[in-house]
């Protein structure tokens, strides 16, 4: 009969299935690392409080150590037959070092010690998740930079709204992005307190000096109660948010280039190398990539509602329903990484037709800037608003625009229109009078890809740490 870490209070052997059931290891293994880290730091905390003497505890460090390196250079060796990576970790230990090992999870419970690596995973993944964030900021501002000043229609109810640069409509996903990035920042926050020293519920009786535990495992803090610390996942929660909302603005993005690359709109061409044909029909290039990332943000909101869902009706202290949050993040983290890679390589492979972009971006979209024309001049906004509509409506029955209008023609709609009306009326001035510094004013343009420039630096060398 297999021994499990509980196994002395048992008469019979676990049901086969109820036990693969329950059981966590063929996903749990990927806290290897931060299971053994852990232990390392428990260890020295065992010896400082005399549970192991000096040997002992340097038998079990070398043993752990071992045990990481065998299992970094074959992942391989991170299986059996074990309930979870916890078991798996000592048992690998007690084959080791025999007696030492069986000591190293006194004072010490899983409940605490899958509450701590699952922080320490939280705090080093969502660097990975940061740096690729990064890596699709950098390409957003390289396609606004190369877009130099290009225009484009802006739209709102995906009908054409006003002019503006296309390298605005590229920083206006980046900023998407860079918040997505200061969340990853709180949820590394929400998962910065050490959580040893719980135990099983109520604490440790040993004497353990948690702060210096804390600060050996990169933690700020100590968790404040036990009973609250083994059964809080709230930082997973948050993981799974930030998650669910990086991937809706991936889908956000993804919309974007799927309609602006169609047909119909002919803004932006994507890569051959980032599409994929049609068995029947010859002339199809689909965006496949754009509209897998669209269909697996579903999955990640699934993945953040599900968790909520599972913590909801829980009573206090541990309980197995905590086990699912693995899944749940794990699928969640590989889903962003994924996702942010793919949208990365389209993002970076995109070409502005500028020619098309330039052409939608003319026309009856300029009815804001004439209004504003009869404004200056001392008109209300509310009149000029209804004369420009019917003068709209005038064209649309023609067939033509404002730019075709003879200066006697302006002058019928109204006298106020001088003869500068002609050079203000066209896509480009109506750029350059936009004011505001979040604006699309070429100006205000060129100033907020500096900025995301700067950020970018700054954000680089802040990942690099831990
Ligand atoms: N695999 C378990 C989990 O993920 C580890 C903690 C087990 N604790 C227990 N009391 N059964 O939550």
């Amino acid at each position: 009969m297999t021994k499990h870490l509980w196994s002395g209070r048992f008469a019979d052997a676990p049901d086969a299935d109820v036990f693969r059931f329950q059981s966590s290891f063929v996903f749990d293994r990927r806290l290897f690392e931060d299971d053994v880290n852990g232990s390392l730091a428990w260890a020295e905390a065992l010896k400082a409080v005399g549970v192991l003497t000096a040997d002992e505890s340097e038998a079990v460090s070398t043993a752990l150590q071992d045990i990481l390196k065998e299992g970094q250079l074959d992942p391989a060796f991170i299986s059996g037959p074990d309930e979870d990576v916890h078991a798996f970790v000592e048992r690998k230990l007690v084959d080791r070092v025999g007696e030492a090992g069986k000591r190293l999870h006194t004072g010490r419970s899983r409940n605490d010690q899958v509450a701590l690596d699952l922080r320490l995973y939280v705090r080093r993944r969502t660097r990975e998740i940061q740096r690729s964030l990064l890596g699709l900021v950098s390409v957003l501002a390289e396609q606004a930079a190369s877009a130099n000043g290009t225009l484009m229609p802006a739209y709102t109810h995906l009908r054409r709204a006003q002019p503006m640069l296309v390298a605005h409509f590229f920083l206006a996903h980046a900023e998407g992005f860079r918040r997505d990035y200061a969340r990853f920042d709180n949820v590394r926050d929400q998962a910065d307190a050490m959580p040893l020293g719980s135990g099983a519920v109520t604490g440790s009786s040993y004497p353990i000096d948690t702060e210096a535990l804390a600060s050996r495992l990169g933690f700020s803090k100590v968790v404040a109660n036990s009973l609250d610390a083994t059964a809080d996942r709230d930082f997973v929660a948050d993981f799974l948010h930030a998650c669910a909302l990086t991937m809706i603005h991936l889908s956000r993005f993804s919309e974007d280039v799927i309609v602006f690359s169609s047909e119909e709109f002919g803004f932006f061409e994507l890569s051959d190398s980032v599409t994929t044909g049609s068995s029947l029909m010859p002339q199809k290039k689909n965006p496949d990539p754009l509209e897998l990332v669209r269909g697996k943000s579903g999955r990640v909101i699934g993945r953040s509602a599900g968790w909520l869902a599972s913590m909801k009706g829980l009573p206090s202290g541990y309980n197995k329903d905590l086990q699912e949050d693995k899944e749940a993040l794990f699928d969640a983290e590989d889903t962003v990484l994924a996702s942010t890679a793919a949208v990365t390589t389209v993002a970076r492979t995109l070409v502005v037709l500028g020619a098309r972009t330039e052409s939608a971006a003319s026309g009856l979209l300029l009815a804001t800037e004439v209004a504003d024309y009869l404004v200056s001049c001392g008109m209300a906004f509310r009149d000029a608003h209804t004369l420009v509509g019917g003068m709209v409506r005038d064209l649309l029955t023609s067939g033509r625009d404002f730019e075709s209008l003879s200066m006697t023609e302006w002058k019928a709609f109204s006298d106020l229109f001088g003869d500068d009306i002609q050079i203000r009326i066209t896509a480009q001035a109506a750029v350059n009078t936009r004011q505001t510094a979040q604006s699309t004013n070429p100006v205000a343009v060129e100033n907020a890809l500096s900025y995301i420039i700067a950020w970018l630096e700054d954000a680089r060398v802040e990942s690099l740490d831990g």
